[in-house]
């Protein structure tokens, strides 16, 4: 009797402490939605989330009932967040998968996304960086991000300026903006930034990204994604700064165990379409940023041999298309305008302080200093770059004024971008195609 007293008052306590608790139940359980790549775009997805209390359960299904659920893989505490992680594997590719996470039986509003096609159907995605330092560009961009539904955004790193914990923190709470109307949210590529660089593992704990040292590639049905990593370019980047603390001299390691990755990756890759994100650029517009030393000897020789059409570059906080360039130590800079070359575009001004694109060469093909991000449209047989303008620190830009592509709109026509936004006009026009 004793007994079964006891666990009728065990029941009551934890309804009570449950769902029925108006203490834990008013309360917020889970915030910060993020949404990674981090594995085969097509059938995978990386959902993360911050939890403030009790055990998460994430309900997914390719329905509105969410009928499968899974707890976390991975739960990190890192930057004042208990940063919860689940990897969904074994997804249909081009599906929408709808999604909530649920804590003492209250669930969070369900979202949505979309993994990638296997088929050659076209797909938009969003290039950009340098998000730190003024919310108020960064949010412009994130409202923009909801409005053109993009496959995914390779993000080029600098995300913020400090990389602590209040900045991610905001960052998070910003990146909400970019959920759409419907419920759709967006999964990131990450790539690493300088202003990552005090702790190497900072996007391994808050985006889950597989490869410590941040270098990988995604496979699309006609598209090959490379994130690279300038930062461990030696006397650059952290991996330096580390080996000074450790004085372990090895410092070339790294530098080289990434490059021989990329050759070999390169040389067997038989996709249409082949695009690199990194953060540093070969050769900056920004006549006081360094020239790429190692980055441009080891890697500009390996895009031209293997045929990269696409380069997306970061860091200068301005704006640029090259024409495509080859190799050539006789070239301004070291490059020549060759049309089986690669064409690099950037500087990643997502938000951070824009800077004066003071340092064009003969090759460029356009320049400018505004904030913005890349709209690419990735077709099996071209590539189109649009660059989207969302003003800058003297000029207002209101993104609500874009009207939302609706889910139906682009389901009936992959390629069709919203018609009002504001895009950088050039001597190509407002799209530079490859
Ligand atoms: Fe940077």
């Amino acid at each position: 009797m004793k007994k079964l007293h006891y666990i009728l008052t065990l029941i009551v306590w934890m309804l009570f402490t449950s769902c029925s608790s108006p203490a834990l139940s008013n309360k917020i359980n889970s915030d910060k939605f993020r949404l990674i790549f981090n594995s085969d775009p097509m059938t995978t997805m990386t959902i993360a989330w911050n939890q403030y209390q009790g055990k998460p359960t994430l309900y997914y299904g390719l329905t509105k009932e969410t009928k499968n659920h899974i707890s976390p893989q991975r739960v990190v505490k890192y930057k004042g967040m208990n940063n919860n992680f689940v990897r969904l594997t074994n997804l249909k590719p081009d599906s929408k998968y709808y999604f909530k996470v649920c804590t003492f039986s209250k669930c969070t509003q369900t979202s949505y996304f979309k993994t990638a096609p296997s088929d050659n159907r076209a797909f938009t995605f969003i290039a950009g960086g340098d998000s730190r330092s003024i919310p108020e560009g960064r949010i412009r961009g994130n409202i923009l991000v909801s409005k053109i539904r993009p496959l995914f955004i390779a993000h080029g790193g600098d995300y913020t300026h400090h990389g602590d914990a209040k900045e991610w923190q905001r960052w998070f709470d910003e990146w909400q903006m970019t959920r759409s109307s419907d419920g759709r949210m967006y999964p990131l590529t990450l790539t690493q930034g300088n202003h990552e660089n005090s702790d190497h593992e900072m996007l391994n704990k808050l985006f889950d990204v597989p490869n410590p040292d941040v270098y990988s590639k995604l496979d699309f049905n006609f598209l090959s994604l490379y994130t690279l990593n300038t930062e461990l370019e030696p006397a650059v980047g952290y991996y330096d700064m580390d080996i000074r603390k450790t004085k372990q001299w090895h410092e070339y390691d790294k530098w080289d165990a990434q490059t021989k990755w990329l050759e070999n990756e390169l040389k067997n890759d038989k996709k249409r379409w082949k695009i690199l994100s990194y953060h540093r650029p070969l050769r900056p517009h920004r006549a006081n940023k360094d020239e790429g030393r190692l980055r441009y000897l080891d890697w500009a020789v390996l895009f031209y041999k293997y045929k990269v059409q696409l380069a997306i570059e970061c860091d200068s906080h301005l704006v640029k298309y090259t024409q495509p360039l080859k190799p050539d130590l006789f070239g301004e800079e070291g490059f020549v305008i060759d049309k089986n070359g690669t064409t690099f575009i950037g500087e990643g001004s997502w938000g951070a302080p824009t800077r004066k694109n003071d340092d064009d060469k003969s090759w460029t093909l356009a320049s400018g200093s505004f904030w913005q991000f890349k709209l690419i449209t990735a077709m099996p047989n071209r590539l189109e770059i649009r660059t989207v303008k969302f003003g800058d620190e003297k000029t207002a830009y209101n993104p609500n004024q874009v009207k939302e592509l609706t889910q139906k709109e682009q389901d009936k026509s992959p390629t069709t971008i919203p018609k009002n936004l504001d895009l950088w006009k050039t001597k190509v026009g407002d799209v530079l195609k490859l």
